[in-house]
């Protein structure tokens, strides 16, 4: 047996090499909220499991519309014929109208693989609102994943099924890589450097725009130079075997003009700035979790 590419080695499904017995690819998904995520997830599934038996509940009409042209099963309210069947059930609607829909699904679930990519709720919130349904997975992709791109946080409780691990990092890995955690805790460190990171991300590209519109080039070739620039630093960091700060250092020739940026980014901080706005993010994903336990 072998485990498709997860990391740290869950798998997408499981494969068959010999003698043991395959795990059969997702069959049936039913979607909860049929807005950004869920339409992402929905592309990045089909090209995996082509004959995907896809559903969602959707209750806004021109959503409806727009998911059913792209043939994909809709309902305007929660119903068993929606979710019977499904490998998993997934939660793909805002934090602030999850616990209401928490309550319109209990009476159509039996049992199945719930699968939330809700920001900042806990899985006992979610057990809770569910009538102490177990089968949970909880999960924080990052907005990249919208073009197929994303990162995602997957936290399993230990008691759940290998399978159940097994198709919740297969949906996720429909919008790009997954990083299992083992406490749920980490997954407020996960918002914070994932979640929000594509935040911290776009600052720094905003930035730089600034500072090379302060140097003379116009909005085209600033845009051009800035995000070449970071496209192909990142894809070099991806590349190499050397660490962000030998690569850094190689770059940076004594009395240089690199060394006299870098000396002016040392002395602000931006380091520091970026260590404390982590642990910022992370601390207020626990207040926030805090606040949803006793909704
Ligand atoms: N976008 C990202 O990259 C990203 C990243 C990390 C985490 N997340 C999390 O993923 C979740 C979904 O985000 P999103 O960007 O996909 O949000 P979204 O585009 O607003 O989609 C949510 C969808 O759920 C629908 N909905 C509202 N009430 C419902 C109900 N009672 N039953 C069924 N559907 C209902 C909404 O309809 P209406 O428009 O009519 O309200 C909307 O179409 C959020 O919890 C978010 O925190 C998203």
């Amino acid at each position: 047996m072998r485990l498709d590419d997860g990391a740290r080695g869950y798998g997408a499904v499981w494969r068959t090499t010999g003698s043991v017995k395959q795990r059969d690819v997702v069959k049936k998904i039913c979607f909860v909220g049929g807005g950004n995520m869920a339409s992402a997830m929905l592309a990045g599934l089909r090209k995996k499991h082509p004959l995907l038996d896809c559903h969602i509940i959707e209750p806004f009409a021109p959503a409806r519309e727009k998911l059913a042209a792209l043939g994909v099963t809709v309902h305007e309210a929660a119903n068993r014929a929606a979710i019977d069947g499904t490998d998993a059930v997934v939660l793909a609607v805002k934090p602030q109208v999850l616990k209401q829909v928490c309550g319109e699904l209990l009476p159509c679930l039996d049992g199945e693989l719930i699968v939330s990519i809700a920001a900042g709720t806990r899985i006992s919130t979610l057990s809770r609102w569910l009538n102490g349904h177990q089968r949970i997975v909880r999960t924080m992709p990052n907005t990249p994943a919208l073009i197929g791109q994303g990162i995602t946080g997957l936290y399993a409780p230990s008691a759940l099924a290998a399978a159940d691990v097994a198709t919740a990092t297969d949906l996720m890995q429909s919008t790009g890589v997954v990083v299992p955690v083992d406490n749920e805790a980490m997954i407020d460190a996960v918002t914070a450097v994932s979640g929000s990171g594509p935040a911290y991300v776009f600052h720094w590209i905003e930035s730089m725009l600034a500072a090379a519109h302060g140097v003379g080039f116009d909005a085209t070739d600033a845009r051009t130079l800035v995000l070449a620039t970071l496209k192909g630093a990142t894809a070099l960091a991806e590349a190499s075997d050397e660490s962000p700060s030998l690569l850094r250092e190689r770059v940076t020739s004594k009395g240089g003009t690199t060394a006299a940026a870098l000396a002016v980014i040392n002395e602000r901080g931006v380091q520091q700035a970026l260590i404390d706005a982590v642990r910022a993010a992370r601390d207020r994903g626990a207040e926030l979790g805090d606040t949803l336990d006793t909704a």
